[in-house]
């Protein structure tokens, strides 16, 4: 557990710069100038509102912490090898913003040695944010969140989302959808990692699987789930580093099920066209 004053400093400069990141995403919402595509992958795209809000956080984390290192999304490395490094995605749902879709978010975390301290998830558009400490909870606009108490699969709704490079590298990710959609009330697709770990910690969902995520999309959102009283894994049920990509993340009580879907979904036979 951190000690008190010091973990507040943190929560309260991430929010600060999450909600003036959130201004920016705002500012260029339905008003893009140029879309452009990154690492030569067709389907994964940024803009000048993700590198604005970039800048603008990483300023007010390196004014307030300037020792910190800082690990962004949008090529934002600083002080590299320090102990405390802030994990920054300034536009979670870049596809979705694109298309003025309004379901994105900003998501910033903590680590220090490798360790999830502190997390902040940040949705614009709805005003909310989410945040948690390690030790001290999980909370939205300042109160508490739980996982919910589901504990059947056939009654939970659950979250996925699919790499850019599916169709090169498909990597179970029909059967998986397919597995769950026999066993689980119903999917949903949001389109923000962050933001679906954010609603499995506040209970509107009660878990989420994605075969390859990033560090910065699941940082805070790892520390939101677990301070709710959720299980965070990989697929095969082992603790979960951020710095590998496949996620689960769950109420708990629907964990082991998830993992068997998860496995069992690997032998299915997809006979789709779309597979083919
Ligand atoms: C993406 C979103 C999406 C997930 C992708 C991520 P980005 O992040 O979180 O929901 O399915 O795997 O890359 O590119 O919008 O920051
Ligand atoms: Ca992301
Ligand atoms: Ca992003």
């Amino acid at each position: 557990m951190l000690d008190m004053t010091e973990h507040e400093t943190y929560i309260e400069t991430a929010q600060h710069a999450a909600r003036e990141a959130g201004t920016v995403l705002l500012h260029h919402l339905g008003n893009l100038r140029e879309i452009e595509v990154k690492n030569q992958q067709q389907f994964n795209l940024v803009t000048e509102a993700d590198r604005n809000a970039e800048r603008r956080i990483v300023d007010i984390l390196l004014e307030a912490f300037p020792g910190h290192g800082i690990l962004g999304e949008e090529g934002g490395a600083h002080n590299i090898g320090a102990s405390h490094r802030w994990i920054i995605d300034p536009l979670d749902g870049t596809t979705n913003y694109t298309h003025a879709f309004p379901i994105f978010s900003i998501s910033i975390a903590l680590e220090r040695d490798g360790e999830l301290l502190a997390g902040v998830i940040h949705d614009p558009v709805r005003d909310e944010l989410f945040h948690a400490a390690r030790g001290a909870g999980a909370f939205l606009n300042g109160k508490r969140i739980h996982v919910s108490d589901i504990s059947r699969i056939e009654k939970a709704m659950l979250v996925t989302g699919f790499p850019y490079n599916i169709r090169e590298n498909p990597d179970y990710c029909y059967e998986r959808f397919i597995g769950f959609l026999k066993e689980a009330q119903a999917i949903r697709r949001l389109g923000s990692a962050a933001l679906d770990c954010a609603y499995v910690a506040a209970g509107r969902l009660d878990g989420f699987w994605e075969v390859a995520l990033q560090p910065w999309d699941k940082a805070a959102g790892h520390l939101l789930i677990e301070e709710a009283g959720g299980r965070v894994s990989d697929f095969a049920g082992a603790p979960h580093d951020i710095h590998q990509p496949p996620f689960l993340g769950s109420n708990g009580r629907i964990h082991d099920d998830m993992l068997r879907v998860l496995e069992e979904a690997k032998s299915l036979v997809i006979t789709m066209k779309a597979r083919e």
